[in-house]
């Protein structure tokens, strides 16, 4: 684990809400259940979703909502426990595995970390790809 913004290197942004407002993970927490998926504003930009663990705190990484195949934000469906493409029907685990095509990846990861005053910090994620035990194809 490495703080973002800590010595040099990596560089996080700050998660943000469709307003642009960065996010404070306090606030962000008691807003959402458990197993939440919802999308803030990541790395570059990117619609990028928020994980809401068992235990009510953030998961230590977000996953890009761009969807490997060709591009279309794939949104999440808690009934069906899956992020569901809808535009050629890839699905991804919640981890955002692929558990079916034309989906040829794993949706993009980054770290995602709450930093000394509590907002809610992205970062690159540099290391292997722990769905697949490779690189992360995005690096
Ligand atoms: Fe998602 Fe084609 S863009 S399945």
């Amino acid at each position: 684990f490495f703080p973002p913004g800590a010595g040099g290197g990596g560089g996080g942004v700050n998660a943000k809400d469709a307003l642009g407002n960065d996010l404070a993970a306090k606030e962000y927490l008691a807003s959402k259940p458990a197993g939440d998926r919802s999308l803030a504003q990541g790395l570059k930009g990117d619609a990028t979703y928020l994980i809401v663990k068992d235990d009510k705190t953030l998961e230590s990484y977000g996953l890009n909502a761009v969807c490997t195949h060709l591009g279309c934000v794939v949104p999440w469906s808690a009934a069906a426990n899956k992020f569901q493409c809808p535009c050629h029907g890839s699905q991804y685990a919640p981890t955002g595995a692929v558990v079916r095509g034309p989906a040829p990846l794993p949706l993009a990861l980054a770290h995602c970390d709450v930093d000394d005053s509590g907002m809610i910090i992205f970062s690159t994620w540099t290391e292997d790809d722990f769905r697949t035990g490779g690189k992360g194809w995005w690096n």
